[in-house]
């Protein structure tokens, strides 16, 4: 895999770069390291720790053929065709300005004068979770292969709660892959090596962990509160995905979970279901074959969030809702892999009318050319939940539809959730990638995610506007030298959409 990293990297070199900067020091590049990346590489992470000059110099050539080749930052979802909260995205200014630095030779300049690292938490939401369970102590089982085992952890509430938000905790984080959470509502399931997790009696799926993926969180404030009922009784059943060659560490993972407060009213309920399954794959070898599912829609529903699965032969799908001529566009995965999946949750939420049909499609690559192909040769593949057996498996969270539901800005309420709050600076909004530096006495930079045409103002809380400028690039630097030092608000509007984000900013002499 590295030869091919360094053959993508010598295309670097006909890629125009932009000239029309001064040569990019590690000062000028830590940010786009800081706020598109370092959320998974940092210490005792799975993915190798990119905090400084000297740990970003070691990643060498790799970091060019992963920017290249679009698979890092990873975000599989076709942006062009939906939209999610929490994307993992770069920006071409920024993957520019990223492969140009490489290409210039990593130059270290004065990293004094790079942006402070970011610091990153044990835990990412805020205050005392309601309830903690805990695998116990467990030592890997996956020696030559990958090993996927159940936990089932007893609840033991006694009356029936609503689930707020929960977040995963690994124990030992490079060994945990990712984590697939289950609700057993009846109760009924025990802790086992097989990794069958699925299709339990009562069985909800909750989502799931995977490196860098935030904490599960639904909506908890007007105009939309929304959660899971889990019953009295419940087990949640984790599915931990330890891989091959970590026999004997040990790994104690931990799920902490918040509720709404008992006698809470107005929370709306949250549904999750697989309505899309295939369980008649049959794939020969050599071959590809495309698989599909139905589900007709009897009444009107929100979707919330959407978490397609498949295993290793899959390589791409699609999920989306029909009538007659109407479609309606639910998430598409042009590069499926196996190893980055989860729940998707859109920014706002897809009202699916009644009538309609959802429908999932898969296609599977049981040839030599899908390099995830667990055999070579290939041998025939069936349904199955084994890891080397395929599935269509596609999961939805919804609501019943309710009049205006498609028009509630989820991101935004996720985005200022209190539970969240103080934990993602590094998060950026769709419009504005990233304002550096904030605090800032001198010049303002301010990288936006895409070229358009833009209004950009700074006013004070008060909304005085104290600076207006205008530009049609994806970059823009603020002479601030003479606004006095203050609190204010910067707000970037795109004019050809309307789309608008403030951020507040920092002037300090
Ligand atoms: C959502 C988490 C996440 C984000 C964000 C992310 N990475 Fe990664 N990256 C990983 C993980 C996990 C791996 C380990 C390999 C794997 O499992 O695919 C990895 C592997 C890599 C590797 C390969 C290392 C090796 O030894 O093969 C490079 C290079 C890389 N990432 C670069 C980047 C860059 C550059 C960015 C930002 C522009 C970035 N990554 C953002 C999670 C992430």
């Amino acid at each position: 895999m590295k030869k091919l990293y360094i053959i993508l990297f010598s295309f670097a070199g006909i890629f125009s770069f932009n000239s029309s900067k001064a040569q990019l020091e590690y000062k000028d590049v830590a940010h786009i390291f800081y706020s598109r990346c370092t959320s998974c590489h940092h210490e005792n992470q799975h993915a190798p720790s990119m905090m400084n000059y000297t740990e970003t110099l070691n990643m060498g050539y790799l970091l060019a053929g992963q920017l290249i080749a679009n698979t890092m930052p990873p975000w599989p979802p076709d942006t062009t065709y939906t939209r999610f909260v929490h994307e993992h995205l770069i920006t071409d200014t920024e993957k520019n300005d990223l492969l140009n630095w490489i290409n210039h030779g990593f130059l270290m300049g004065d990293t004094t004068l790079a942006p402070p690292a970011p610091t990153y938490q044990q835990y990412q939401l805020n205050g005392t979770p309601d309830l903690v369970l805990r695998t116990g102590t467990f030592a890997s089982n996956a020696n030559t292969q990958d090993a996927y085992n159940c936990f089932s952890l007893p609840t033991n509430l006694s009356q029936d709660r609503i689930l707020r938000a929960y977040e995963i905790i690994p124990g030992n984080v490079p060994i945990v892959h990712h984590v697939v959470v289950n609700l057993d509502s009846m109760g009924t399931t025990t802790s086992s090596l097989s990794g069958n997790c699925f299709n339990i009696t009562g069985d909800i799926g909750l989502g799931g962990y995977a490196p860098g993926a935030p904490p599960t969180v639904f909506p908890g404030q007007a105009p939309l509160k929304a959660g899971i009922r889990i019953r009295a009784g419940s087990k949640i059943v984790l599915q931990i995905h330890y891989p091959a060659g970590t026999m004997g560490q040990i790994d104690s993972t931990q799920i902490r979970l918040y509720f709404y407060p008992i006698g809470t009213t107005n929370v709306r309920p949250m549904y999750a279901s697989v309505p899309l399954q295939n369980w008649s794959l049959d794939i020969p070898p050599n071959t590809t074959r495309t698989f599909a599912s139905t589900y007709y829609v009897p009444y009107p529903i929100s979707v919330f969030a959407a978490f397609p699965h498949s295993h290793k032969i899959c390589t791409s799908l699609i999920n989306y809702a029909y009538q007659a001529t109407d479609t309606i566009p639910l998430i598409k995965i042009n590069n499926w892999r196996f190893d980055w999946q989860g729940y998707y949750t859109f920014k706002n939420m897809v009202k699916i009318p009644n009538g309609y049909t959802i429908r999932s499609s898969h296609f599977y690559d049981n040839t030599t050319n899908n390099l995830n192909n667990p055999f070579n040769p290939p041998i025939h593949v069936y349904a199955g939940t084994s890891t080397t057996d395929e599935m269509l498996f596609d999961a939805f969270q919804w609501m019943f539809y309710l009049p205006g539901d498609e028009l509630i800005d989820v991101n935004s309420i996720l985005e200022n959730d209190p539970l969240l709050a103080g934990v993602n600076e590094n998060k950026m909004s769709d419009l504005i990638s990233n304002v550096y530096p904030n605090p800032s006495s001198d010049k303002l930079n301010i990288y936006l995610s895409k070229r358009s045409d833009y209004k950009i103002s700074i006013s004070t809380i008060e909304g005085k506007n104290v600076l207006s400028a205008k530009t049609n690039e994806d970059y823009s630097q603020l002479d601030v030298k003479g606004i006095s030092a203050g609190v204010y608000i910067l707000d970037a509007r795109d004019v050809r959409s309307g789309e608008h984000f403030s951020k507040k900013i920092i002037i300090s002499h």
